[in-house]
C-alpha cells in the first residue's frame, strides 16, 4: 500500500487543472446499460472508482473503450448478457448500486449485490429500493442481494423522497426515462451532478424538466439512442485544491472551476478571509500571510455547504485563529480525519455530530493514516502547511478520488511525493 509524503514548504504558486466530476461520471456511466446505441463521455477522470465502474459494466455485457488516456469513455450495451451485479465487485464502490434502475428500467429485471456499509456510515439504499417499488418494480431481498423484476415495463408514478438522496434521485431518474407514463420525483437531490446526468440523458432521448430543483418529471419514451456528453468539472476536486493555497499560503489558479458550482463553500472561505476571483480560465485563490478566520459549517445537501468537503475545512480551520464548530448533518461518522489532525497537533473536540476545533499557530507534520477518500486529502491539506514531515499512509483511498494529486501540488511548489511500498 503507497504512502505519501508531505513536507510542509511554504506558500503555492501556479496552477491546477480540474478533472471531470467523479461523482457525475459514476452515474453516467450506467446510463449506458439504458441503450444499445453508443454513449460518450468526454472529460473523464482518471480514478480507481471509473475503473471499477467499468469491471462492473463489463460484467454486465457492456463494451467500455477507455480512450485518449481514460479521459474519452465510449461504451456500447448492445445486450445485456448478464443480470447480476456481484457482491465482489459492489462491495468495492457503492455507487454500484445505480446499475440497478438502468437495467431493471431497459430488461425488466436486476440481481444487485447490496453494496453495504462503509467508513462513514451505514449507508443503506432503502430509498432507491421503495422508489422502483414506487415505479412498480417487485423486489425480493435475499442472500445479501435484491433480486427485482417489473414485467410489463416499470410505470410511471409520483414518489416523495423522505429526505435528499443524490444516489436514490440518480437510480429513479435514469429508471424513468423508460417508465410507461409520467413519473414525478419529489425532494429529488439537486447537485450539478444531477443536472448534468438529466442533461446527458436528454441528449439520449429522454424527456426530463426540473433538474437542479427539488421536482423533477420525467416522460418516458420507448427506447433512448446514443449520445456524446462532457462531464462537468468536480466540484469537490475544486473545493480541495482551493484549500492548498488557503491552508499553505500563496495564489493559485484552478483550471476549469466555476463559483457557481460551490458557491456555499465559496461564501465560507469569504467569511474565514479567503477571496476567490473568477478568471477567464477558472477560479483564483490567492492569501497573503496571517492566519484565516474561525469561521463555522453546517453540511447540507446541495445548494449547502458540501459534505464531502467537511474534513478538507477541517483541515484548514485547525489552524485557524479562534475556535470553530463544524456540524456533519449528512453522514453519521464523517469525522475520522480527527484523531489523525489531532495527531499533527489540532485542537479538536467531536461530541455527535459537532467538532469543535480550536485553532492552533501550526500543526506538526506526523505519520498518519487515511481512513476514507475525503479524510486522505485533508491530511495532505494539513501536511502542507505543517512543520516538518506527514506521511500518510493507505492512500489507495485517495487514489478512488484524486488523480495524480501529487503531480498537482507538486506543480505548485509543494514538497509531496509517492512512496512505493509492498
Ligand atoms: C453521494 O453518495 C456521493 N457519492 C457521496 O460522495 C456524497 O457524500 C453523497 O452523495 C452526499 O452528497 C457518489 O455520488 C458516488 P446520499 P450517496 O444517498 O448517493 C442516507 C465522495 O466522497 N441514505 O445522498 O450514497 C445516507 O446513508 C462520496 O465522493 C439512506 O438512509 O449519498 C446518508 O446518510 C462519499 N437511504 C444520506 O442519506 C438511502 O436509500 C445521504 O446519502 C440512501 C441514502
Amino acid at each position: 500500500m503507497d504512502s505519501i509524503l508531505v513536507k510542509g514548504n511554504g506558500p503555492l504558486n501556479g496552477q491546477i487543472p480540474i478533472a471531470g466530476a467523479k461523482n457525475a461520471c459514476l452515474t453516467l456511466m450506467p446510463a449506458t446499460l439504458l441503450t444499445d446505441a453508443p454513449l460518450t463521455l468526454t472529460n473523464a477522470p482518471r480514478l480507481s472508482d471509473i475503473k471499477t465502474m467499468n469491471t462492473l459494466l463489463s460484467s454486465l455485457g457492456s463494451e467500455v473503450a477507455m480512450l485518449q488516456d481514460g479521459q474519452v469513455l465510449v461504451l456500447g450495451t448492445k445486450t445485456i448478457s448478464n443480470h447480476v451485479a456481484d457482491y465482489d465487485i459492489v462491495r468495492k464502490m457503492r455507487a454500484s448500486i445505480l446499475v440497478l434502475g438502468p437495467m431493471l428500467a431497459r430488461e425488466g429485471q436486476a440481481v444487485v449485490s447490496l453494496p453495504g456499509g462503509c467508513a462513514i456510515g451505514a449507508r443503506p439504499v432503502d430509498l432507491h429500493l421503495h422508489g422502483l417499488e414506487a415505479l412498480g418494480a417487485k423486489l425480493d431481498l435475499r442472500d445479501g442481494y435484491v433480486h427485482a423484476t417489473a414485467s410489463g415495463g416499470l410505470k410511471g408514478a409520483t414518489f416523495e423522497f423522505p429526505f435528499v438522496s443524490v444516489g436514490a434521485t440518480e437510480n429513479l431518474l435514469m429508471a424513468a426515462t423508460l417508465a410507461k407514463g409520467t413519473t414525478v420525483l419529489k425532494n429529488a437531490a439537486r447537485e450539478p451532478e444531477i443536472v448534468d446526468l438529466a442533461q446527458c440523458l436528454r441528449a439520449m432521448g429522454a424527456q426530463i424538466e426540473g433538474e437542479g430543483t427539488p421536482t423533477i418529471t420525467i416522460q418516458g419514451v420507448d427506447s433512448l439512442h446514443g449520445a456524446t456528453h462532457s462531464i462537468v468539472p468536480d466540484r469537490i476536486e475544486l473545493g480541495t485544491y482551493m484549500l492548498a493555497p488557503a491552508i499553505a499560503g500563496g495564489d493559485v489558479e484552478l483550471l476549469g472551476g466555476r463559483i457557481s458550482l460551490l458557491e456555499a463553500f465559496c461564501e465560507k472561505l469569504h467569511e474565514a478571509g479567503i477571496d476567490v476571483t473568477e478568471t477567464k480560465n477558472g477560479l483564483r485563490v490567492c492569501r497573503k500571510n496571517g492566519r484565516v478566520n474561525a469561521v463555522n459549517v453546517r453540511t447540507e445537501p446541495y445548494p449547502g455547504f458540501p459534505t464531502d468537503l467537511q474534513a478538507q475545512m477541517m483541515a484548514l480551520l485547525c489552524t485557524a485563529n479562534g475556535t470553530s464548530v463544524l456540524e456533519e448533518t449528512i453522514f453519521e461518522n464523517r469525522f475520522m480525519h480527527a484523531p489523525e489532525l489531532i495527531r499533527m497537533g489540532a485542537d479538536i473536540d467531536v461530541h455527535g455530530g459537532h467538532a469543535t476545533v480550536k485553532g492552533v499557530a501550526k500543526l506538526k507534520g506526523a505519520p498518519v493514516m487515511a481512513t476514507d477518500l475525503r479524510a486522505s486529502v485533508s491530511l495532505i491539506l494539513a501536511g502542507l502547511a505543517a512543520e516538518g514531515e506527514t506521511i500518510v499512509s493507505r492512500v489507495y483511498h485517495l487514489d478512488r478520488g484524486y488523480e495524480r494529486v501529487e503531480e498537482k501540488l507538486s506543480a505548485c511548489g509543494a514538497m509531496i511525493e509517492r512512496i512505493a511500498t509492498v
